[in-house]
């Protein structure tokens, strides 16, 4: 049995924090942020707006676009480090609002690559045959964790939700080949101590660029394909440096890699199915489709999946 996506759906708040606004906060500047990250603007949930709500946004949107009802989900999977509380987890919570009753749900940690992780363990249920459909959410409301006088952090991290539900498809559709991977040992540079995330910037981005690389071009060789065959390149938007690194590597030309950091910045575990969303919306996947998803994070983390787009 094959795993792939069958529908996907994205919630981003409608506050929006500009380079400007956030000139008056921190000593920083538009253009130090635009040049060395990429990011305009970012998107900043309302305080009452938490966790559960954004990905309840995504979810809902996800499933309407599958054709799938709550009540036929098997399992719901959330990728995310900032959960409303520490339990009961933002998928229970999820199956709640859903009214996904037969569903099982849980949470996930391996922050920015989380969605690459819950793409990966949602894929080996169907696959084997014992789910059939499953809801996996990336989520995140960075803004509570960030310390706002921290210019290090603050310009770099936006709020917002992305939503696939995974089903069976046909035969080469869906995942092909996939690497997920960790390192113990760098969790040092990227990490959530008591109330606020910190961050040692230049080591994460010295880890991003070479893992990017890597982790797509293993995809690629599991799978048994080459860049050539790539047709969207979709990176964890964090750093349009570091995703311009991994294009390269892939040598693929700029039309054929996603970006939306520019408008929504680096929404950790959401940022893949939220790009994904805006290519669709934008006409720009089709049937067929060579994807290379690759993202990386706090762990540290990575993960990466070729996958043929279509059902
Ligand atoms: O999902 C994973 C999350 N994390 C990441 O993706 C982060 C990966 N790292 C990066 O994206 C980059 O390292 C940064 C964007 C964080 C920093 O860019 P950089 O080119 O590596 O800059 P840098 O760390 O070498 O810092 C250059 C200077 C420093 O000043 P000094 O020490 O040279 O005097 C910083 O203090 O820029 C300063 N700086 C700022 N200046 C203005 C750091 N943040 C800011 C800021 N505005 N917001």
């Amino acid at each position: 049995m094959n795993a792939g996506i069958i529908g996907i759906g994205r919630y981003l708040p409608e506050k929006i924090l500009t380079n400007f606004d956030l000139e008056l906060m921190v000593e920083t500047s538009d253009e130090w942020i635009r040049t060395r990250t990429g990011i305009e603007e970012r998107r900043i949930a309302a305080d009452d707006v938490n966790t559960s709500d954004m990905a309840y946004g995504a979810a809902k949107k996800a499933l309407e676009n599958a054709n799938v009802s709550p009540e036929d989900l098997d399992l719901i999977l959330v990728a995310t480090v900032t959960p409303d509380q520490p339990f009961p987890s933002v998928s229970c919570m999820l199956q709640e609002k859903l009214g996904a009753l037969k569903s099982a749900a849980m949470d996930l940690s391996a922050a920015c690559a989380g969605f690459m992780y819950g793409m990966v363990t949602a894929g080996q249920f169907i696959q084997n045959g014992t789910y059939k459909n499953i809801l996996i959410v990336g989520v995140e409301k960075l803004s509570k964790i960030t310390d706002w006088n921290d210019r290090n952090t603050a310009v770099l991290f936006g709020d917002g939700a992305g939503a696939v539900v995974m089903g069976p498809v046909s035969e080469g559709k869906g995942i092909l080949s996939f690497e997920l991977g960790a390192d113990g040992s760098g969790g040092k540079h990227l990490y959530q101590k008591d109330q606020y995330l910190s961050m040692n910037g230049r080591e994460v981005f010295k880890f991003a660029v070479r893992q990017m690389g890597e982790s797509s071009l293993n995809v690629l060789e599991k799978a048994g394909l080459k860049k050539e065959d790539v047709d969207l390149l979709v990176p964890h938007q964090a750093n349009i440096r570091i995703m311009e690194a991994s294009r390269e590597r892939l040598e693929l030309p700029p039309e054929k890699m996603t970006k939306t950091v520019h408008k929504y910045g680096n929404t950790s575990a959401a940022s893949i199915p939220i790009a994904i969303v805006e290519e669709l919306e934008a006409g720009r996947i089709k049937d067929g489709d060579l994807l290379v998803m690759v993202g990386f994070g706090g762990g540290l983390t990575w993960g990466a999946i070729a996958l043929r787009w279509g059902r």
